[in-house]
């Protein structure tokens, strides 16, 4: 996209329980990135405390947006436009970094881009650390697998910015599956990382785990799953659970139909690449899965770009911003706001 004007993004995300900032240039080369996590904090909870997550995000956001400015050896009178999240996500999170992006857009005379989260996953297979040759650009049409804690969908994507959703999740979110099979294993939250770490020692085939495949259509269901690793936990009662098999079985049957339904969707839509981007898209299992096939090239963000950032805000921020859009600072949050 040579065509696009240069551009450095200011972004602010603060629509769960990170605390992040990053500065962007031309949507793909990041400078500098802070993420302040709250995940200590809430791990006691077993999931995210809404009030305690806004009242961290107060104490965090200033710090973490100078942080990154001076990481980038930059000052706000170096960017183009201030971008933030703006849904979905915690309503009382997401106000937080969208009236400090307000106030830097207003105090500066900077265009303000307000940004959907779940575009942002998605553009986060833009990004790239300024230490690394810069990734080839994702192509489209694209079919894009995007699997977070909230949210679990495909989209087809003809051009920046335009989206058709395909399908999404009926019920629970592939990571907040994830999640919610840890509790049962036992296992701490956020469950991805410790269930992937599990699943290593044991055999993806020891329990036959039902894979919904809603055929005819590209939604998805995770709460059968969930009932059945339920089940399966309830019939190990006074005896230690096979935790590695159980979570081994459960990781490869999310993945499982994850991947086929992605390829599936690429094959009828005539994609030309695939991209899985959202906090799942770190699972090993998952990349794997996608990088072993050659029938699509793959774009997945780096590792430190699967979950929750603001370089892949500044990056989406990066597009919207070139291609036009414009926030006043009568935009308010949207805590539920769809991509297409
Ligand atoms: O995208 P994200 O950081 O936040 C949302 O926008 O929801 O995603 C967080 C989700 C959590 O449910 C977490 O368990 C999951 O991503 N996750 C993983 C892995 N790392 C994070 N799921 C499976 N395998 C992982 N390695
Ligand atoms: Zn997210």
């Amino acid at each position: 996209m040579t065509d696009l004007p240069p551009a450095r993004i200011l972004a602010i995300e603060t629509s769960c329980d990170e605390t992040a900032a990053a500065v962007i240039e031309n949507g793909r080369l990041l400078l500098a990135s802070t993420v302040a996590s709250q995940m200590e904090i809430h791990a006691r909870f077993g999931g995210v405390f809404p009030e305690v997550a806004s009242r961290q995000h107060i104490l965090a956001a200033v710090p973490v947006v100078e942080q990154t400015l001076a990481k980038a050896h930059l000052t706000l009178a170096d960017l183009d436009a201030v971008a933030a999240t703006r849904g979905p996500g915690l309503a009382g999170s997401l106000v937080v970094g969208l009236n400090l992006a307000k106030g830097l857009a207003l105090g500066r005379g900077l265009p303000l881009i307000g940004v959907n989260h779940l575009e942002a996953h998605i553009y986060s297979a833009w990004v790239y650390p300024a230490s690394e040759m810069p990734p080839p650009e994702p192509q489209f049409p694209l079919v894009a697998l995007l699997v977070s804690g909230g949210h679990t969908e495909i989209n087809l994507m003809d051009a920046h910015l335009r989206y058709r959703r395909l399908g999404a999740t009926l019920d629970d979110a592939a990571g907040e599956a994830f999640d919610k099979v840890a509790r049962l294993l036992g296992l701490p939250y956020p469950g991805g990382p410790p269930i992937q770490q599990a699943a290593e020692a044991g055999d993806p085939a020891a329990f036959k785990f039902p894979r919904a495949w809603l055929e005819g259509s590209y939604d998805f269901s995770f709460s059968g799953l969930k009932t059945a690793v339920l089940n399966e936990t309830k019939k190990f009662e006074g005896r230690p659970l096979p935790v590695a098999d159980l979570a081994a079985s459960f990781q490869a049957a999310v993945v499982d139909v994850l991947f086929q339904k992605t390829m599936k969707a690429a094959r009828q839509f005539g994609a030309r690449e695939i991209l899985v981007a959202g906090g799942v898209s770190a699972n090993q299992t998952l990349r794997q899965a996608f990088q072993s096939q050659d029938e699509f090239p793959v774009n997945i963000p780096a590792f430190s770009l699967c979950t929750d950032n603001a370089a892949m805000v500044a990056a989406a921020g990066y597009y919207r911003f070139a291609l036009g859009h414009r926030d006043d600072l009568s935009i308010d949050v949207l805590p539920t706001w769809p991509l297409s």
